[in-house]
């Protein structure tokens, strides 16, 4: 009931809708309407009571809670599944286990804070309560198991995209999948696979973005390091709109590999990347060094040229790669 109410409200933004006409529509006394309106503002939904006119819906709650979710998504399929936490250790972890526990494909895994947020490279992830956009996507995939570390590159560029919307904010990636702005790092992903022999069972794609993360609250040996979408548009930016961009972006982009293949989002990929034609240095396992990013291979491996002129071919996941002249920690 309380959805319903809130429903029409939403659907009535900025506008009155009478006690009675709610009490008529959903068959129940005023009294109980107004509990439910209670109830709503508790959870933080900006309710005006005017008398003689009724409700009125002047703000929603800057959540994302299945709620919020749902009135700002424009997927056809991706996020229709929604397992959201206020507070948990990883979404990662939260939509592996729902994916183990057979959920549909497409499930969106959420919380409004992680407290041990998983990062590349068995790093962490900084992921306060409410500041950012921490979620995670599982999608069962019909290609085979070499295929879909590509799903990074494509969930790179639906974030660029959905970040990149607001006036300021050009935000590029860094191969495989960060995105940086002025060379600090604004997204990261991390994805993970249950796969057997020639088949994935399902991947999960873990985004973090830091949306509104202020920068006193960034731990200090972070703070040079981290951008938040805010600060470069210079304004508040609600986290549900990139949400909901993000996973319509990644929907579209998606729907294009099964169709096509992933040759037009290596294509996509090239117009917001920021390293071919750069300097890198790639630390690998136990080796360093240095050369020119020249491409990615059809397989989404970065070609990189030696300074001898030899090429190496290299793997997402194992490698760091940095400017050439970088110096100091980076968490990209
Ligand atoms: C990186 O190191 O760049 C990857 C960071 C990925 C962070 C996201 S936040 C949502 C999801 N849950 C996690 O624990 N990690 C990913």
């Amino acid at each position: 009931m309380r959805k319903q109410i809130l429903e029409l409200l939403r659907n009535n933004m900025q506008q009155p809708v009478s006690g009675e006409d709610i009490s008529n529509k959903f068959g129940v006394s005023r009294t109980a309407i107004w509990k439910h309106i209670q109830a709503l503002k508790a959870e933080g939904y900006d309710i005006e009571s005017v008398p003689k006119k009724g409700y009125i819906l002047r703000g929603t709650p800057d959540k994302l809670n299945p709620e919020e979710i749902e009135a700002a998504l424009k997927t056809k399929w991706l996020g229709r599944n929604i397992r959201y936490c206020e507070s948990i250790n990883s979404t990662n972890e939260l939509a592996k286990k729902a994916a183990n526990e057979g959920c549909a494909d497409g499930l969106v895994a959420i919380a409004e804070e992680q407290v041990s947020g998983k990062g590349r490279l068995s790093r962490g992830w900084f992921s306060p309560y409410g500041h950012g956009v921490w979620v995670s996507v599982v999608l069962k995939p019909p290609f085979l198991p070499q295929e879909a570390p590509k799903c990074t590159l494509m969930a790179a560029i639906a974030v660029v995209k959905a970040v990149n919307k607001y006036k300021g904010v050009k935000a590029s990636i860094k191969w495989p999948n960060d995105i940086l702005l002025n060379g600090k790092k604004m997204v990261g992903i991390l994805t993970e696979m249950n796969a057997e022999f020639g088949k994935v069972n399902y991947i999960v794609i873990g985004t973090g973005i830091n949306v509104n993360v202020p920068r006193d609250m960034i731990p200090e040996e972070l703070q040079e390091l981290a951008i938040s979408v805010a600060d470069a548009a210079k304004e508040p930016v609600r986290r549900i709109d990139i949400l909901a961009d993000y996973l319509k972006n990644l929907e579209d982009l998606y729907e294009t590999v099964l169709k096509k293949g992933f040759g037009p989002i290596f294509e996509e990929w090239r117009k917001y990347n920021n390293t071919l034609g750069q300097e890198v240095k790639v630390i690998s396992l136990g080796d360093v060094y240095y050369g020119k990013a020249i491409d990615i291979d059809p397989e989404g491996l970065l070609i990189v040229q030696k300074k001898d002129g030899s090429i190496e071919k290299v793997i997402a996941g194992d490698v760091s790669i940095r400017p050439a002249n970088a110096k100091g920690k980076r968490y990209q």
